[in-house]
């Protein structure tokens, strides 16, 4: 009965058992660099915008904004964004891009989706967005912060089976592979908060263009925090078996399964 399941406790007991394990501040701040230029090659953030239709009254609230991958698009369709994050290095890549496009309306704002909002006088805003930023203990805390922090909308980029990871990648390793509990979670704890969402999906890199072979490599390193010898040899096999060059003296790299997020979002 979806009505009675305590699908908080189920998501915690299905985030003990997944492959990619919890990241601290300490972890984001190293992978800041690699996830912002993964990002610059995506059309996730498009798709995203495309979706959310941003209306020149709102102010935004970004929680998990990370290097800005929606903020800077975002900013010159919207009132302001206040970019939330944990993680000073990820605000430091979005500090810099906004300098670079000369945006003064992004707010960059270090805090955790578990501090207390109140105390930090961030203030309600017509708009919450969670974009792929919803890997926490206390789910069902997290949503309901977004809907009391959000005045008309909320908009949530969650993780569909796999999502970023390649699962014939941990295969061609020998490793196993439990990406975790997905957007279904989430959905049932809104349900149970009494909130009806629309669901849409995001698919996105399932060809992605590098400069290099290198720069492919490490396109499919980062799924992993520690590879032995052996392993990066068998990484770099598995790369060179599907890279493709191009006229352009790029390379192409397709994969069997795209990347797929569900869009969630629904009115106050
Ligand atoms: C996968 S990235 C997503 C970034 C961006 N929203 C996007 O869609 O590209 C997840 C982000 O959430 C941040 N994050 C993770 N746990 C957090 C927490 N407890 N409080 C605040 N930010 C957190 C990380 O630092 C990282 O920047």
């Amino acid at each position: 009965m979806p009505g009675t399941m305590d699908w908080n406790k189920l998501w915690q007991d299905a985030r003990t058992r997944k492959t990619w394990k919890k990241k601290k501040k300490g972890d984001w701040d190293r992978r800041a660099a690699g996830f912002a230029k993964r990002n610059r090659d995506s059309d996730y953030a498009e798709q995203f915008l495309q979706l959310m239709k941003p209306q020149s009254h709102w102010r935004v609230l970004d929680v998990g904004c990370g290097p800005g991958t929606l903020a800077i698009p975002m900013a010159g369709q919207v009132k302001s964004v206040t970019a939330l994050d944990f993680s000073s290095a990820m605000l430091n890549e979005l500090r810099q891009k906004a300098i670079d496009k000369k945006i003064s309306n992004v707010y960059p704002l270090q805090a955790c989706w578990t501090d207390n909002w109140l105390e930090l006088d961030i203030q309600p805003h017509e708009v919450a967005v969670s974009s792929r930023s919803l890997s926490v203990f206390d789910l069902k805390g997290a949503l309901e912060k977004l809907n009391s922090w959000a005045l008309e909308k909320v908009f949530i980029a969650d993780r569909l089976g796999s999502g970023p990871f390649d699962p014939d990648l941990f295969a061609a390793l020998n490793r196993p592979f439990d990406p975790g509990p997905d957007y279904i979670f989430t959905v049932n704890i809104l349900y149970q908060m009494g909130i009806h969402p629309s669901i849409d999906y995001i698919e996105v890199d399932s060809e992605k263009t590098f400069r290099s072979r290198d720069e492919a490599v490490a396109g499919c390193r980062w799924m992993f925090d520690d590879l032995s010898p052996a392993e990066e040899k068998n990484l770099a096999a598995f790369v060179d078996e599907r890279l493709e060059k191009k006229k352009d003296g790029h390379f192409s790299l397709k994969r069997r399964l795209p990347v797929k997020w569900a869009f969630i979002s629904w009115n106050k």
